[in-house]
């Protein structure tokens, strides 16, 4: 199996325009001088849903689709609902995956296509604010919130909408709009609203909101909830998401976004994404709850393994999740999320500074609004990556700790650049 691991070779510029889903830049020279392990950088940094594939990979022609070169060669589907470009085949599976696994009320709401969650995000502002205001409505998410929300919201400079931070400490009057990702991503907790004013409107980002990740506890039922084909199967690279819409206007103005910003979705990745989220739902097909299970049982496998390597010292610590009753599996069950929000325990500072001299590249815990001494890393990944990293975890802390036992602190330790 291919490995994720990277050969780094650019430095970043001082204004820095790299994508964050390019490679990171080499570690400058003091970094390297106090490395403690060598080996190739392990990239944790992305949720990218690489880990599943081994399952999909043995669906085999289960879910194969063929394309013919005259097929979808139009911008139109003939669905005749709000959303114009959305293939009656995927509206009809998502439907029905939302009834199997009992995730979302689906009936009598609008559901969209858009190029991944992403999409569907910004036709959310746009549908949830009008022009001609005083100022433009304050976005904000509780912190640790997801660390592309503030990059999304003030990219354009928008007059409709701007970032606005923290939802706790949110407290300027007006219209304003939260949005609730549940389970949250970085940490996995499950959160409802935060600022809770009557001129507030939500967002539910539930991209997590799936067996493998949390035990699925009720049918959600909200305004505005957003799924992506990215985290629910694994499959990011065909960039499909689905928004589902009470409110017609809404369901209108958000389907308008996407016109006007890429005229549609392409229908090749509806067509494969349909066939896929078909299968799963078709229980006569024989993958669909055994995507789940393998999903649940991979992500299990992986907390049980972090988990006890965080406990072999004091060094790092994450987050306790409580077990609870899952309507899906029927079963209580323990949440498995997408990614580890790990937090050092002693004296030092920047978490993500301090596990990148170690060729480990995690997503530090300020660009999630929260303290640098929490890192966001992967759970997602393939397993020799994830195995990789739970290793060079593994002697950072023998290092540190027995370095410790004579008294040293992690500054002097890097003074000392012990090897
Ligand atoms: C909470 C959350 N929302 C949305 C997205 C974006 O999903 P998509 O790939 O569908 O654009 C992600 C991706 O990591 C996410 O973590």
């Amino acid at each position: 199996m291919a490995t994720m691991t990277v050969k780094m070779s650019r430095e970043e510029p001082a204004v820095s325009y790299a994508s964050r889903y390019s490679l990171p830049a080499e570690p400058k020279e003091n970094d390297t001088k106090s490395n403690l392990c060598s080996g190739p950088v392990i990239l944790l940094s992305h949720g990218d849903p690489t880990g599943f594939k081994p399952f999909w990979r043995s669906v085999g022609d289960k879910c194969k689709v063929t394309i013919d070169s005259c097929d979808f060669m139009s911008y139109l589907t003939d669905t005749g609902t709000v959303c114009w470009f959305l293939e009656k085949e995927l509206e009809e599976a998502i439907r029905q995956l939302h009834r199997t696994v009992g995730n979302a009320v689906t009936d009598d709401r609008h559901i969209l296509v858009g190029t991944g969650s992403t999409q569907l995000y910004h036709a959310a502002l746009y549908a949830l604010t009008s022009p001609g205001g005083p100022e433009p409505v304050n976005v904000v998410s509780a912190v640790p919130y997801y660390s592309s929300y503030p990059e999304e919201t003030n990219f354009l400079c928008s007059a409709l909408y701007k970032w606005a931070g923290d939802a706790y400490t949110f407290d300027k009057e007006g219209p304003y709009i939260e949005l609730v990702t549940m389970p949250n991503n970085p940490d996995g907790q499950v959160r409802g609203p935060t600022v809770n004013r009557n001129d507030g409107k939500l967002i539910h980002d539930l991209a997590y909101y799936w067996p493998q990740y949390t035990p699925i506890t009720a049918q959600a039922d909200y305004d505005i909830m957003l799924f992506t084909f990215s985290k629910s199967m694994g499959h990011a690279g065909s960039r499909i998401g689905w928004a589902v819409v009470k409110d017609k206007d809404v369901a209108i103005k958000m389907t308008k976004y996407i016109e006007l910003n890429s005229i549609g979705v392409s229908r090749e990745s509806q067509h494969r994404a349909a066939k896929i989220l078909g299968a799963v739902s078709d229980s006569s097909q024989c993958i669909g709850a055994n995507f789940f299970e393998y999903g649940k049982s991979l992500m299990a496998e992986r907390w049980t393994k972090i988990r006890e390597v965080i406990s072999r010292s004091r060094l790092f610590s994450l987050p306790k999740y409580m077990e609870e009753y899952c309507q899906f599996s029927g079963e209580d069950t323990e949440p498995h999320p997408a990614f580890a929000w790990l937090k050092c325990n002693n004296d030092i500072e920047d978490l993500e500074i301090f596990l990148r001299r170690y060729k480990i590249m995690g997503r530090g815990g300020s660009l999630f609004g929260s303290d640098p001494k929490h890192v966001r890393v992967s759970m997602l990944g393939d397993e020799e990556t994830f195995n990789l990293f739970l290793e060079r975890l593994s002697s950072i802390q023998d290092t540190i700790t027995n370095s410790n036992g004579n008294g040293i602190k992690f500054d002097e330790l890097e003074r000392k650049q012990i090897r």
